[in-house]
């Protein structure tokens, strides 16, 4: 593994073998035992859109590591200007020992990793969040036991989460079954995995989707640069809801996952986030140490 661009350049194995190291350095972690493995290592963290968690967890992750994180936001650095992507990769390969990207094309974390010299991590971009996807497929590994056989639920836009879940949980055994309305479905590329792979299903009534799940996941409605389409995405996905209705027809011990940020009311209820908070709050804890997982994987290990 010398990247982590998208769950498609994942093997099951390679997924495997970073959620058992993060639960290990979990364990480790909440029993005071250092593992500084990244000693004297540098990761840049580049941002051309907000964050929360993935900023804190990347950061505190290098520091728990024994390195640490420089925050590069576009608007100061010259990519911004428009430095080629190419230029950027070359220059900032000689000063680091792993980027973090989040950004809006694929194309330009790839583009990073083609060019540069070091590894690269993608911290979403329009099309994929490999780093959320692998603490929720941790999370629910974590609560449920397994992940082979288990059914995922996706209620929601075809966006970077649902793309990166599909492909994440079905290369882990789990079914997905997903619910989008018409015109929102995952991207062409996720759709043709799914189909090959097998175990996937595509609903328009999310009670279809939802029927037997374990887990039941959803996320914004319109994602970071739709903003201007929020109030029109609000009319298109108003029955796309997690809520009591939708969560009769899961199993009765069901998940409910959400990457968060989370707009109450809209693509789930209230009720339906506290009654799952402590699933939801683990989740975002688990961002920490399923990244120390891949930074260590990528930045101190041998290929
Ligand atoms: N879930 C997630 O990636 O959160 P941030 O946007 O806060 O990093
Ligand atoms: N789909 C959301 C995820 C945020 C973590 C977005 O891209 O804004």
């Amino acid at each position: 593994m010398n990247h982590l661009l998208k769950m498609l350049d994942l093997t099951p194995a390679q997924i495997n073998d970073i959620l058992n190291l993060a639960d290990q350095l979990k364990y480790e972690q909440k029993h005071g035992i250092s593992h500084r493995l990244l000693e004297g290592k540098t990761l840049g963290m580049i941002f051309q859109k907000s964050s929360t968690r993935t900023r804190v967890s990347f950061e505190v992750g290098m520091y728990q590591l024994g390195g640490q994180a420089l925050f590069l936001s576009s608007n100061d650095l010259q990519i911004g200007r428009g430095e080629p992507v190419e230029d950027t990769a070359r220059v900032l390969s000689r000063y680091l020992d792993g980027i973090m990207i989040r950004t809006y094309e694929q194309r330009e974390v790839e583009d990073l990793a083609k060019y540069g010299s070091i590894p690269v991590i993608n911290g979403l971009t329009d099309f994929a969040h490999p780093c959320q996807v692998l603490a929720d497929l941790m999370t629910i590994r974590e609560v449920k036991g397994r992940l082979d056989g288990l059914k995922l639920c996706f209620i929601g836009d075809g966006n970077n989460m649902m793309n990166s879940l599909i492909v994440g949980a079905l290369k882990c055994g789990m079914k997905v079954a997903v619910a989008c309305p018409e015109g929102y479905e995952p991207d062409r590329s996720v759709i043709e995995f799914a189909a090959q792979v097998g175990g996937f299903e595509m609903y328009r009534d999310p009670r279809g989707a939802a029927r037997a799940a374990d887990v039941v996941i959803t996320d914004v409605w319109a994602s970071m640069g739709q903003e201007e389409e929020a109030a029109q995405r609000r009319a298109i996905f108003a029955g796309f809801q997690i809520n009591d209705e939708v969560m009769k027809y899961a199993k009765s011990d069901a998940m409910v996952l959400h990457c968060l940020p989370a707009h109450r009311g809209e693509e789930i209820t209230v009720a339906m986030l506290e009654a799952h908070a402590n699933e939801i709050f683990e989740e975002a804890e688990n961002r920490l140490h399923a990244q120390k997982a891949v930074l260590v994987k990528l930045l101190a290990e041998k290929k």
